[in-house]
């Protein structure tokens, strides 16, 4: 039991200032920032403790019964709208110059409440690879806590006709969130056809891509309560059961503008509260424990360095006093590219498609693959250094490269799947999408102001290298292949996007580069920004997810995966949130963890 040493007296004497009503600020022990995917997670864990009180505060509302949020096949419905952040890029430089939208949920329930529901875990050794950043982080420390979220809907027998398959070995039927396939499934003629046409270019079927392999084609479950036909998110699954609870308390259509800390000496900050900006104002909360972050990988760094712990040089622009110089907060910030092709179909297609064709570069690129592996292998040390020197020294080449390598590892040695291609039968359109999953890219995401209202400079770097280019090319390249091959080639018509005009059978990669540069959009997978690593090699929390130079800051959310991952992020978040309030537990009480070793 950890008992902080708290003068309650002079917070509120300082907090008075911004308060506009009468009395003392409320005060929980745990106060979470930020009531998204991560957030309601440890909220739901700490607040099953009835002796510890929580409060999460969310800068959007209930959505509860918003059918943008609701409907099964409306994915797209609630871009634009109030609920979503829609964060703008700076320019890009390596494409032309423009901007790119990045999408996030802004409700009760984060982004979940607005993404592709698709429920795809990470490949094992992608996982493993944490442990050099943080101990006890492995794939057999994460897989209980993937099954310890998960309430799998077990495929009906028609719905395994369709192509729903699975481990039930890989699965956990008792937990908060409900994953499966919805009853409107695709027309169960197309996996077939799809599998067939995959074993002819020697790429297998993967009947469950969630025990930690994920090469192949697969038919993957989504995040979705199929009984009641409508979409799972967060707060659906881990808030609003457990909203009576009466140590947990949700402050909705606040937003957190920085962390307040005590002023008494010590060696590593201490937090005391919030400030808020609210309904009623300019406000402070107090915490009594910890301050959890869990504002997302484009919020938690901006919050951090609002509060002064950052990059020194950053924070002085704006005179905001050091707290922590930590120069890697907001760097290493990396995310993938999506574009798509489409052709005619000749047959019309309904439902919720949820094929996913996951290659391996042996697979992607055949005989090619080991030039085009030593020539990125000869490359990093060059890409280290042009990541320092966009960071302006605040992160080291070296850091870099040791991060490369290892990516570059699982790309050619471990073999984990190097893009994912969704494909997209829908009425009378047989469409893809497609993005490389590890790019080599490296951007970050700073303040611009001590204004907590003025949008950050967030710049993903998309492109700056040219293998991230030759990837995204490659990858259309084989999809047309994928398309002309049969039996999927007697399926489908005239190629529609790009088309035959725009870019010919014998188009040039340069010719491929413009259209993979004119046409792309953020995959909305930021990560890294407030990395899980060793302080000297470039984190920003420790294993515990505790902020170095703090003694009572944790970010839980996808700030702090240290690398990018083969599948869509929210699995592993429920998952890292899940294990992550195991550890909060088990620092305060002697609550024993599902860690094996
Ligand atoms: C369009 C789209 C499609 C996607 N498709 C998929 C998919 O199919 N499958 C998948 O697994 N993943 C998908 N993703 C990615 C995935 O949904 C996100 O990575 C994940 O939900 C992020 O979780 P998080 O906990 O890091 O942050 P979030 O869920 O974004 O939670 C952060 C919360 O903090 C709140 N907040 C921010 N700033 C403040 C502040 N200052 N004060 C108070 N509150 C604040 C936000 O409003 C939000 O509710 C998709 C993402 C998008 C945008
Ligand atoms: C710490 O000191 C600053 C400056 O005097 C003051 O604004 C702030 O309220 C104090 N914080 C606490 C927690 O007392
Ligand atoms: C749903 O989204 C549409 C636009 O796609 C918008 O016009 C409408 O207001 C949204 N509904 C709600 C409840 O937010
Ligand atoms: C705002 O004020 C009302 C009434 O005093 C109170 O019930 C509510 O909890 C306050 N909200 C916040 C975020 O402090
Ligand atoms: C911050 O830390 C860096 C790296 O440890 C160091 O080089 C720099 O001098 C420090 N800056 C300040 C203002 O303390
Ligand atoms: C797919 O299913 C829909 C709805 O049942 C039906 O209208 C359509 O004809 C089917 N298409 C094929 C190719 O079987
Ligand atoms: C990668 O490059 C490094 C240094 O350039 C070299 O030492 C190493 O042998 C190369 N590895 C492979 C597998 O080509
Ligand atoms: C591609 O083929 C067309 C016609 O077959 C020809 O006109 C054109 O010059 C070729 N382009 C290139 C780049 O080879």
């Amino acid at each position: 039991m950890i008992v902080l040493s708290i003068t309650f007296a002079t917070i509120w004497l300082g907090a008075a200032v911004a308060k506009k009503h009468a009395g003392p600020p409320p005060q929980y022990d745990f106060l979470i920032v930020g009531g998204g995917t991560s957030g309601l997670v440890v909220a739901n864990r700490l607040s099953e403790k009835k002796d510890v009180t929580v409060a999460v505060i969310e800068a959007g509302d209930s959505v509860l019964h918003n059918v943008n949020v609701t409907t099964v096949l409306g994915y797209g419905l609630a871009f634009g709208t109030d609920i979503d952040w829609a964060y703008q890029t700076e320019d890009q430089t390596y494409a032309d110059g423009k901007k790119q939208t990045m999408r996030a949920g802004k409700a009760i329930g984060g982004t979940s409440t607005i993404n592709g529901m698709s429920y795809t875990r990470a490949q094992d050794v992608q996982i493993d690879a944490w442990e050099l950043a943080g101990k006890g982080w492995n794939w057999k420390n994460l897989f209980p806590y993937y099954k310890k979220s998960e309430h799998f809907q077990i495929p009906t027998p028609e719905q395994v006709a369709a192509g729903a398959d699975y481990y039930i070995a890989y699965h956990g039927l008792t937990g908060p969130l409900k994953v499966g396939w919805p009853y409107e499934m695709t027309n169960d003629s197309v996996l077939p056809v799809l599998d067939e046409t995959m074993r002819q270019l020697g790429v297998p079927f993967n009947r469950d891509a969630n025990g930690g392999e994920m090469v192949g084609l697969t038919s993957h479950p989504n995040t979705v309560d199929r009984e009641k036909d409508i979409r799972e998110d967060a707060a659906r699954a881990y808030f609003w059961p457990f909203e009576s609870r009466p140590n947990l308390k949700i402050i909705s259509n606040t937003n957190v503008n920085k962390i307040l800390w005590s002023n008494d000496s010590h060696s590593e900050a201490l937090a005391v509260g919030v400030e808020v900006t609210g309904p009623n104002g300019t406000e402070t909360i107090l915490a009594s424990k910890e301050v959890i972050l869990s504002a997302g990988s484009l919020k938690s760094p901006v919050i951090l360095e609002l509060s002064g712990v950052g990059n020194p040089d950053i924070l002085k622009k704006y005179d905001i006093p050091v707290k922590v110089n930590n120069t890697a907060v907001g760097e290493n910030l990396q995310d993938q590219t999506n574009n798509g092709l489409h052709w005619e179909g000749r047959e019309f297609f309904l439902g919720e498609a949820t094929f996913s064709l996951m290659p391996s570069a042996n697979q992607l690129y055949g005989d090619k693959v080991s030039d085009i592996a030593s020539s990125i292998n000869s490359s990093l040390a060059d890409y280290a250094e042009a990541v320092e020197k966009f960071s302006n020294g605040a992160v080291q080449a070296a850091n870099v490269l040791y991060m490369l390598q290892i990516q570059w590892d699982l790309i050619f040695k471990s073999q984990v799947p190097f893009a994912e291609i969704v494909f997209l039968p829908i009425a009378r359109t047989f469409g893809t999408e497609y993005w490389p999953l590890l790019p080599f890219s490296r951007g970050s995401i700073h303040i611009k102001s001590s204004d907590p209202t003025k949008t950050p400079s967030i710049n993903p770097n998309y492109f700056m290298f040219e293998q991230d280019f030759d990837s995204a090319v490659a990858v259309a390249q084989y999809i047309r292949k994928i398309f002309s091959t049969r039996p999927l080639s007697d399926l489908v018509g005239d190629e529609t996007s790009p088309g035959l005009d725009l870019l010919p059978e014998n188009a040039s990669d340069t010719d491929w580069k413009n259209w993979v540069k004119s046409t792309y959009r953020s995959n909305y997978h930021p990560v890294g920004t407030a990395s899980m690593l060793p302080r000297e090699k470039g984190g920003v929390v420790n294993p515990e997810l505790k902020v170095y130079g703090t003694q009572n800051v944790r970010v839980i959310d996808a700030s702090v995966f240290p690398s990018q991952l083969c599948g869509h992020l929210t699995s592993t978040l429920y998952a890292v949130a899940e294990r992550a309030s195991d550890l909060i537990k088990n620092k305060y009480t002697a609550y024993r963890t599902m860690d094996s070793g």
